[in-house]
């Protein structure tokens, strides 16, 4: 057992955002080291938009929303960090308590409403990052503020500002505590959207630019999946994260947890993410680079998002439940069940279950 699971009786006696926070200082602080540090092995590195991922294992988005431990986070052995979501203006988010923990079923549920210190802030933060030199891959998840009438305006400004400092930028349409942010998954919208992002990343970095995803809501039916990837092809962005929190809620759950409003995830989301990554890598033919987020806290949930067609697979809540070691273990969980199957390199292993319904194979 971990001195992490050790402590987690007491640290879950503290609000969760308030652990959170403490989390964040500790790093910050240089208080939360690898232990074992970080596995690497040329079987879990990936080019993939330009980049050399070091390892499959990302941190999503959320954890680090201001960009104050993108080298603390890679230091755990993360493959990527994808810092945000950040906004233009600072914004307080919803009243406080808005995160709620489940420990006896892996799960959370949270209505931030992103609350975030803007853009300004964030980029001083990224600014002090690099001064520092730390090698590793940064994406940036960015979003609208809660009042904005005109989204792209603000997506637009934070790609012209962002853009020059991100590896790849995402573009977040899928959180379900900011009033009709989803709304913008719908075809026309995402259209419009998409072509306004694309224009400005060009604007802003004609030379080498970022990398562009866009991060979709688990909670779509079959017909909208099949618009959305269509568009997505279409027009031409790099990728797509799957998925981002969901709205339902499964019956088993406490009824005090359940009734919370805001977005689900952890071990609840695990399959119905995977369900969705396996149907866009179909629907997209493998031509549309996925990453898979929701409910991965093994080697084994790793394992089973990149067989179902995902390149890269991020976690957030599998960090609040399994510590920060976690990027470090599943790694050399991966690495293992590669053996056993004869994988060479974790690329050859992406998309193999995607026709297949025998999800439960790692
Ligand atoms: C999130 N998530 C999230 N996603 C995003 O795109 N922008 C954000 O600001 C946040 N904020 C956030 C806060 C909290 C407290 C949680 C738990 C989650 C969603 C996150 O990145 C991820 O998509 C889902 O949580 C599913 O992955 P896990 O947590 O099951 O590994």
């Amino acid at each position: 057992m971990s001195i992490y699971h050790l402590a987690r009786p007491l640290l879950f006696k503290i609000e969760p955002e308030t652990a959170h926070r403490a989390m964040i200082r500790a790093m910050r602080a240089g208080v939360i080291k690898p232990c074992g540090g970080s596995v690497s092995s040329p079987m879990l590195e990936q080019d993939l938009f330009g980049l050399r991922f070091p390892n499959p294992v990302g941190l999503a988005a959320g954890f680090d929303k201001d960009a104050e431990v993108v080298g603390p986070a890679l230091a755990l052995g993360f493959g990527f960090v994808e810092a945000g979501t950040v906004t233009p203006k600072p914004q307080k988010g919803n009243p406080r308590p808005r995160v709620f923990r489940a420990p006896d079923h892996g799960a959370v549920i949270n209505r931030m409403g992103f609350p975030n210190g803007g853009l300004a802030r964030f980029k001083s933060n990224l600014e002090a990052h690099y001064n520092r030199s730390v090698e590793g891959i940064v994406g940036i998840n960015i979003g609208m503020n809660k009042e904005q009438k005109d989204p792209a305006s603000d997506y637009c400004a934070l790609i012209e500002a962002l853009g020059p400092m991100a590896d790849y930028l995402t573009i977040n349409i899928s959180s379900p505590n900011t009033p009709g942010l989803r709304d913008l998954q719908k075809k026309e919208a995402l259209s419009a959207l998409l072509g306004r992002v694309m224009a400005a990343r060009k604007d802003a970095c004609p030379d080498n630019p970022p990398a562009l995803l866009v991060k979709l809501a688990p909670d779509l039916d079959e017909a909208q999946q099949e618009e959305i990837a269509h568009t997505l092809v279409e027009c031409k962005v790099d990728g797509v994260i799957l998925t981002n929190t969901t709205l339902e809620r499964p019956e088993d759950l406490p009824e005090d947890f359940r009734s919370q409003a805001g977005g689900l995830s952890g071990v609840p989301l695990r399959d119905k993410s995977t369900e969705v990554i396996r149907n866009f890598y179909r629907l997209s033919k493998g031509a549309l680079p996925i990453i898979g987020v929701g409910g991965v806290s093994s080697g084994a949930h790793a394992y089973e998002k990149i067989r179902a067609g995902a390149c890269l697979v991020q976690l957030y809540t599998g960090m609040i439940y399994e510590g920060p070691n976690i990027a470090a273990s599943i790694n050399k969980e991966l690495l293992g069940l590669m053996e056993r199957d004869g994988i060479g390199n974790i690329s050859e292993a992406v998309g193999v279950d995607a026709n297949s319904s025998d999800k439960k194979r790692a």
